[in-house]
């Protein structure tokens, strides 16, 4: 009786520690565009909190260099290879939450590659590969999604320079509109300069940098009071030495709630004025109502 009851309990207990002491290394969520002596931190987690006591990590080159190591509960810099002995930084404090990332500092053009970081507890082991696709001199980001404003509204368009450039080496930005006709020039800063002359009239007063955050290399663009005639693509094209990068972004007017009634109400002026074109059409007297319900059943 007594082992009757108790043991499917046992059997369920160490299940559930057998689980316990697996763990998965999460995959990263896709290759890494890095700026030319900028840093970067290399993801790199486990799903379960393990203990310190039996891990260790290594994150090596897929030429098989080895970039870092921790072992028996600290990084071991006399194994790592010279080229990171100073650059590949460890999150030492991080450890304890399952965060085994490192960051990679004044990244070379060498760095790109694949960097795999495994994970080793007395139990288990598993290993991610995270990948610098490219390292690049110039980097423009905007955001990578379309927005919707309503007619009236006032939106931001991003564009920043990540680059380890000085912002003041940063030569031309400009701003660009591109449509079937081709393309308009919306905005540019030339030189250290805001040039507006060259904004056309549909955009005078209406669109601006955010002159604060240009020396924070953030050539991001206000257009006020959007029109139904602003829907396009828009470019941030930037220059700088023999270098240019740019980002697009897609602006769609939505409808106010003012068009949506309006509409509504013309749907229903064309839908009574059927209704009563339908009537008359049956020739209506007020006693066939199988004529209104046949109209409006043709109507729908
Ligand atoms: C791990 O730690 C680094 C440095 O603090 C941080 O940038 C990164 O977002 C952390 N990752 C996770 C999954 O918490
Ligand atoms: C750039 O400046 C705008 C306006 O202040 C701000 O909304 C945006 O977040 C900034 N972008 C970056 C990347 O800092
Ligand atoms: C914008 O960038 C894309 C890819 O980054 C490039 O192919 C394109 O030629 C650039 N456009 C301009 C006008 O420089």
């Amino acid at each position: 009786m007594y082992l009757k009851m108790h043991l499917p309990k046992c059997l369920c207990m160490s299940v559930l520690l057998m689980i316990a002491d697996g763990f998965v290394v999460q995959s990263p969520s896709g290759p890494l565009v890095v700026p030319l002596g900028g840093s970067v931190v290399l993801p790199c987690s486990v799903d379960t909190l393990l203990p310190v006591e039996g891990l260790e990590v290594e994150w090596k080159r897929d030429s098989g260099t080895l970039v870092h190591l921790f072992q028996d509960g600290e990084s071991r810099p006399e194994s790592q290879h010279q080229d990171y002995y100073d650059r590949a930084h460890f999150f030492t404090e991080e450890i304890q939450h399952g965060n085994f990332s490192l960051l990679l500092n004044n990244v070379r053009a060498e760095d790109k590659g694949e960097y795999r970081c495994k994970v080793y507890s007395d139990q288990d082991s598993d290993e991610n590969v995270v990948e610098i696709k490219y390292v690049e001199r110039l980097i423009v980001s905007g955001s990578n999604h379309s927005i919707s404003p309503y007619e009236g509204e006032d939106v931001t368009l991003s564009c920043s320079v990540d680059s380890h450039i000085p912002p003041e080496e940063i030569e031309e930005v400009s701003w660009k509109k591109i449509d079937k006709d081709g393309e308009i020039l919306v905005l540019l800063f030339h030189y250290n300069e805001i040039i507006t002359e060259s904004t056309p009239d549909q955009y005078k007063d209406r669109a601006e940098f955010f002159a604060d955050e240009i020396p924070k290399a953030n050539f991001s663009l206000r257009l006020k009071s959007v029109r139904n005639a602003d829907k396009g693509v828009y470019m941030c094209l930037v220059f700088a030495g023999d270098f240019s990068a740019n980002t697009t972004m897609e602006v769609k007017i939505s409808l106010s709630t003012l068009h949506i009634v309006v509409l509504l109400l013309c749907g229903l002026a064309f839908g009574s004025a059927s209704l009563l074109g339908c009537l008359v059409w049956r020739k209506f007297n007020s006693e066939d109502f199988h004529a209104i319900t046949y109209c409006l059943d043709s109507l729908i």
